[in-house]
């Protein structure tokens, strides 16, 4: 799943890029030269994480569940660089599996939703005419085998619930851009030792990888697939 070739002058923005497999991912992403914008909450936090990263890595506030801030991210994009080649909806939150769907908590449900799916279908529409401009967009959906209705049991309701509406949207997203020349894919990054995995997961390189392969398909690369480690998953 190696990329090598070099992509200086192309931009990228992940979302929840502070942390995580989000940070990993924008790591990954500078090391091939891409000039990386790390979507964060908080700035104070997003300056910390970026100025750990070599390349060009940089914060833009952009709390994926306020309702304006994609808008108004994307016109700082368009107005700082007047383009975005590689788009990737990582940010999520409420990893849920000791809930149960017959006991709802619909204060968490509603926040997954409005992070997990409202959150990247926001971004994904304010940033699609930058991503068409690029004319070999990348949009990469972070999603898990959690939403795969071919393996969905009991549990986690508000997340594995969300994380299927996610794989809907990539489909529908992928159909719409595809005249852009835009791939849009889901991908699970697999079980992860972060904040939200917990310990024993793989390491976040590992998990990052396959994000970074969407992210840097070729033009006759897949689009509207579901993919870990660069292999299909049922839906
Ligand atoms: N870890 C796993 O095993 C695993 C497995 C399958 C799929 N995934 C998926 O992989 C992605 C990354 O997960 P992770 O394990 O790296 O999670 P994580 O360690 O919990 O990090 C989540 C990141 O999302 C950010 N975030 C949360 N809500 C946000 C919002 N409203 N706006 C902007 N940023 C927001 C957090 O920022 P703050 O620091 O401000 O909170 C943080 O940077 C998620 O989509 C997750 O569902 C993870």
């Amino acid at each position: 799943m190696t990329n090598t070739k070099n992509h200086s002058g192309k931009m990228a923005l992940v979302t929840g890029g502070n942390r995580g497999i989000g940070l990993e991912t924008a790591r990954q992403l500078a090391e091939l030269g891409f000039t990386v914008l790390i979507g964060v909450r908080d700035l104070a936090k997003g300056e910390a994480a970026a100025s750990k990263l070599g390349g060009k890595v940089e914060p833009i506030a952009l709390d994926v569940a306020t309702p304006d801030a994609a808008a108004r991210a994307a016109a700082e994009v368009e107005r700082r660089f007047g383009r975005l080649d590689i788009l990737v909806n990582n940010a999520a939150i409420h990893y849920d599996p000791s809930a149960r769907a017959l006991r709802p908590d619909w204060s968490v449900i509603r926040e997954a939703f409005e992070t997990n799916v409202f959150g990247a279908w926001r971004v994904a529409a304010a940033f699609a005419p930058l991503l068409g401009v690029s004319g070999h967009g990348r949009l990469v959906n972070v999603s898990s085998e959690g939403g795969s209705l071919a393996s969905m049991g009991a549990g986690a309701p508000a997340y594995s619930t969300s994380k299927a509406t996610l794989n809907a949207l990539t489909r529908i997203l992928a159909a719409e851009l595809r005249g852009a020349g835009v791939l849009v894919n889901a991908i699970c990054p697999g079980w992860v030792a972060t904040d939200m995995g917990g310990p024993g997961g793989r390491p976040v390189a590992q998990g990052a990888a396959g994000i970074v392969w969407a992210a840097t398909l070729p033009d006759d690369g897949p689009t509207g697939g579901f993919f870990r480690d660069g292999k299909r998953l049922p839906w």
